[in-house]
């Protein structure tokens, strides 16, 4: 089950999203918002990021202007991996490497049909072990406030 959000900048890519999740027969929440209208991007972040860390949705998937801030929001969820994608190789290896948890794109940034295929690798490339494992412990460490070389 994915979790979807955006602001009024990422809308038309949430939207182009939905569609291709729809054509594939993949589970979504859509958590707004709903139009183009302005809005802040910190809500809906908000909304995806704690539905995903709850465990609830096992990705999510969030859009604003340019990805970013809505990123940056995210990540202020403990348990959450954002990622501002805006190429095939880093939506392959964000997913392989640290093992993101959501997808972050910028309507102002990306085409709708580069954020399509972009979501397409993210949700189905799997995550690796090995090396990368003990990083993401570190990363776990800084969250936690109990970080130390
Ligand atoms: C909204 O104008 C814009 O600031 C927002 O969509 C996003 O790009 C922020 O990072």
């Amino acid at each position: 089950m994915i979790a979807l959000g955006c602001d009024h900048g990422g809308y038309n890519l949430i939207s182009a999203i939905k569609k291709y999740l729809d054509e594939n027969n993949i589970e979504y929440k859509d958590f707004g918002t709903y139009s183009t209208e302005s809005v802040d991007y910190p809500i809906y972040a908000y909304k995806v990021a704690t539905a995903v860390a709850s465990g609830e949705y096992e990705y999510g998937v969030l859009c604003c202007g340019t990805g970013i801030g809505i990123s940056i929001a995210a990540n202020k969820v403990k348990g959450i991996r954002a990622a501002v994608v805006s190429n095939e190789f880093g939506a392959e290896m964000t997913r392989r490497h640290n093992h993101a948890n959501i997808l972050c794109m910028g309507g102002r940034v990306t085409s709708e049909e580069d954020a399509v295929k972009f979501t397409d690798i993210f949700l189905n490339t799997p995550e690796e072990g090995g090396r990368h494992d003990k990083r993401l412990a570190m990363l776990e460490q800084i969250e936690n406030g109990t970080f130390s070389e």
